[in-house]
Parts: C-alpha cells; sequence; structure tokens
C-alpha cells in the first residue's frame, strides 16, 4: 500500500524535554521504519533536490541515510560530510553552534570536486547550523551549493535566514 508524504510526516513523533529541558526533539524513527513512508519521503527528496546537480552532500549521521537512499534513486553519489576525528584525510573542517551546543564538521579530501554542483540532504533544518558548515565545506572545496532538501524545517528557529539565500526544499515546516 503507498503512503502520500503527508501520512508519511505525520509518523514524526514529538518528544519534550530531549536532550534537555526545553527542546521538542522531533523524531523521525517511525519514517525511517514504515517502508511505505520511507520510499514516500526518500521519492519527495529526490524531486526537490532538482535536476542541475551532480552530487549530494549527506550530513551524519540521519542525513547519511537520507542522502543515500536519495542518491541511489537519482543516480547521484554522496559526499558524507562527518563529525570530527573519523577521517583519516581531511579536505576542510568547520566549527558551528547547534540547537543544543556545537559541533564541528569534516569533508573527506577528494569526496567534492571542484565545480560539482551540490545539494544538500538532511531531515532537519533547525537553527541552520550544520547547513550553513556544510555549504561552506563545500564552498571550500571549490564547488558550489544548489540547496538544501530536508525532511522537516523548524520555522520559528529561523535556520534558512543564516543560509544566504541558498534555496531550501522542506517537506514540512512547522
Ligand atoms: C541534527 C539533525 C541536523 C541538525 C539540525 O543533527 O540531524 O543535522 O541537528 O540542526 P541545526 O539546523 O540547528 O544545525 P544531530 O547532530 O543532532 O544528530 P544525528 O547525528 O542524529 O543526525
Amino acid at each position: 500500500m503507498s503512503t502520500t508524504v503527508a501520512e508519511a510526516l505525520d509518523l514524526i513523533r514529538e518528544i519534550p524535554g530531549f536532550p534537555e529541558p526545553g527542546i521538542l526533539f522531533r523524531d523521525l524513527t517511525p519514517v525511517f521504519g514504515d517502508a511505505a513512508a520511507f520510499a514516500a519521503v526518500i521519492d519527495a527528496l529526490g524531486e526537490a533536490v532538482g535536476d542541475e546537480v551532480d552530487l549530494l552532500a549527506g550530513v551524519e549521521a540521519r542525513g547519511f541515510v537520507l542522502a543515500a537512499a536519495v542518491g541511489y534513486a537519482r543516480g547521484l553519489g554522496v559526499a558524507l560530510v562527518r563529525k570530527p576525528g573519523k577521517l583519516p584525510a581531511v579536505a576542510g573542517r568547520v566549527d558551528y553552534a547547534l540547537e543544543y551546543g556545537t559541533a564541528t564538521l569534516e569533508l573527506p579530501v577528494d569526496s567534492v570536486r571542484r565545480g560539482q554542483r551540490v545539494a544538500i540532504v538532511d531531515d532537519v533544518l533547525a537553527t541552520g547550523g550544520t547547513v550553513a558548515a556544510t555549504a561552506k565545506l563545500i564552498e571550500q572545496a571549490g564547488a558550489t551549493s544548489t540547496g538544501v532538501s530536508v525532511v522537516l524545517e523548524l520555522g520559528e528557529l529561523g535556520g534558512r535566514n543564516l543560509l544566504g539565500g541558498l534555496p531550501v526544499h522542506a517537506l514540512r515546516t512547522v
């Protein structure tokens, strides 16, 4: 049985007080775990990344799952944007602020080639720090970010304002 994107997104669970008091955590686990919902979300993200794209960038960890599936569906490779300390050879490193805490992202050597058009894929756009850092890594590699496609945008956190006009494609904004 097929599932619409809206039905798939209705599976997202809200968990108050995680990982800190006052934070309403959006848990996409049920979407990943339901084959029809996952397929609906991957197809929608696959459309959202557009046609003018050479490569996807997926952000560890949940972004990997989505970017890998979209890459397979669209016939695109994936640059794996990693949390620090995992890579033997780092092309670039950017520190950034998260909704809760601070973080660093690293780009593996030779994962993004100069001149490539790269679409960023992630699960949630919150403060925008993660995507802004990813876009910076892509730019440092001499490539261009074409936009970001996410399942969920937390609009009240204003993440897209941090992205300097980078097109944002969110399957749902809350
Ligand atoms: C989460 C989420 C996004 C990011 C969004 O990653 O997956 O990548 O936060 O937040 P921002 O817009 O405020 O930067 P997180 O590192 O918490 O989790 P994960 O490793 O489980 O994907």
